[in-house]
């Protein structure tokens, strides 16, 4: 049997940062975590594209990961714009976001594209993290249950089922009526969802899907993220706003 991944911290720069501030927060960072991390925690960075390199050299042999906010399901080729797994790789990421809000919302990408991505970076050794969750709207009209089973269903309907395992597969639910509103979502709401979420990757995933890691995301601060953490099934938090300064965001990895 394997044992539980670790509580996941992540921290999702968006398209903040240049590479000279990028290395400087990534240095406060693992200067700041060195002695304040709780050994049952790891962190992950994910700056932009122009930045990951550089944040790579300054983290090498600190307790923190590298991931790509985003990257296009193929191995090379004429895709102006986009990047491939491997050079995520070769830039020195281990993981890498797939499904974001604000790649459904404002890059308009479908299931299918994601499904795609979420297989192929699989398939190209990423850690991939499928980010779910639902608008206002469809809370509104009661519909979280169908549109969170309906992303996860597709979100990972390409993905090889039998070679899935917790150390490959993170799930974040970000209610998108949460993310970078200061709205956190409510306690009974988080823990339905994830509720909701670890059922259905049982279902998937027989054979590990109680261990999955499952990530809640959407205005996570330090006054709220030990009460999150502290959640059944709530198995890290995906930060946006508040991984971009090194007081909020080394506060966030240590609270409890
Ligand atoms: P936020 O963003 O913490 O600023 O709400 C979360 C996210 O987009 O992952």
């Amino acid at each position: 049997m394997s044992t539980a991944p670790k509580t996941l911290i992540a921290g999702n720069w968006k398209m903040y940062k240049t590479e000279a501030q990028a290395v400087e927060l990534a240095a406060a960072l693992s200067a700041g975590l060195r002695d304040s991390l709780p050994e049952d925690r790891e962190v992950l960075l994910l700056p932009p594209f122009t930045a990951l390199k550089a944040v790579a050299e300054t983290i090498r042999g600190q307790r923190l990961f590298l991931g790509g906010q985003n990257f296009y399901p193929s191995a090379e080729g004429a895709f102006t714009g986009e990047v491939a797994p491997f050079m995520l790789a070769d830039a020195g990421c281990t993981h890498a976001l797939v499904g974001h809000s604000e790649r459904r919302h404002i890059l308009k990408e479908s299931d299918r594209f994601i499904a795609q991505k979420t297989a192929f970076g699989l398939q190209a050794g990423l850690h991939m993290i499928l980010c779910v969750g639902e608008t206002l709207d469809q809370r509104t009209h009661g519909s979280v249950e169908n549109v969170l089973k309906g992303q996860l269903r597709l979100g990972l309907a390409e993905v090889n089922k039998d070679g899935v395992t917790p150390d490959r597969l993170t799930i974040a639910y970000e209610p998108v009526w949460a993310i970078g509103t200061g709205k956190v979502a409510q306690t009974e709401d988080i823990v339905a969802a994830h509720d909701l979420v670890r059922k259905t990757l049982e279902d998937s995933f027989p054979h590990c899907g109680d261990k999955i890691r499952i990530l809640y995301g959407g205005s996570v601060k330090p006054d709220n993220a030990g009460a999150i953490l502290a959640l059944d099934n709530v198995n890290g938090v995906l930060v946006g706003g508040a991984s971009l300064q090194v007081d909020s965001f080394t506060a966030i990895a240590s609270a409890v």
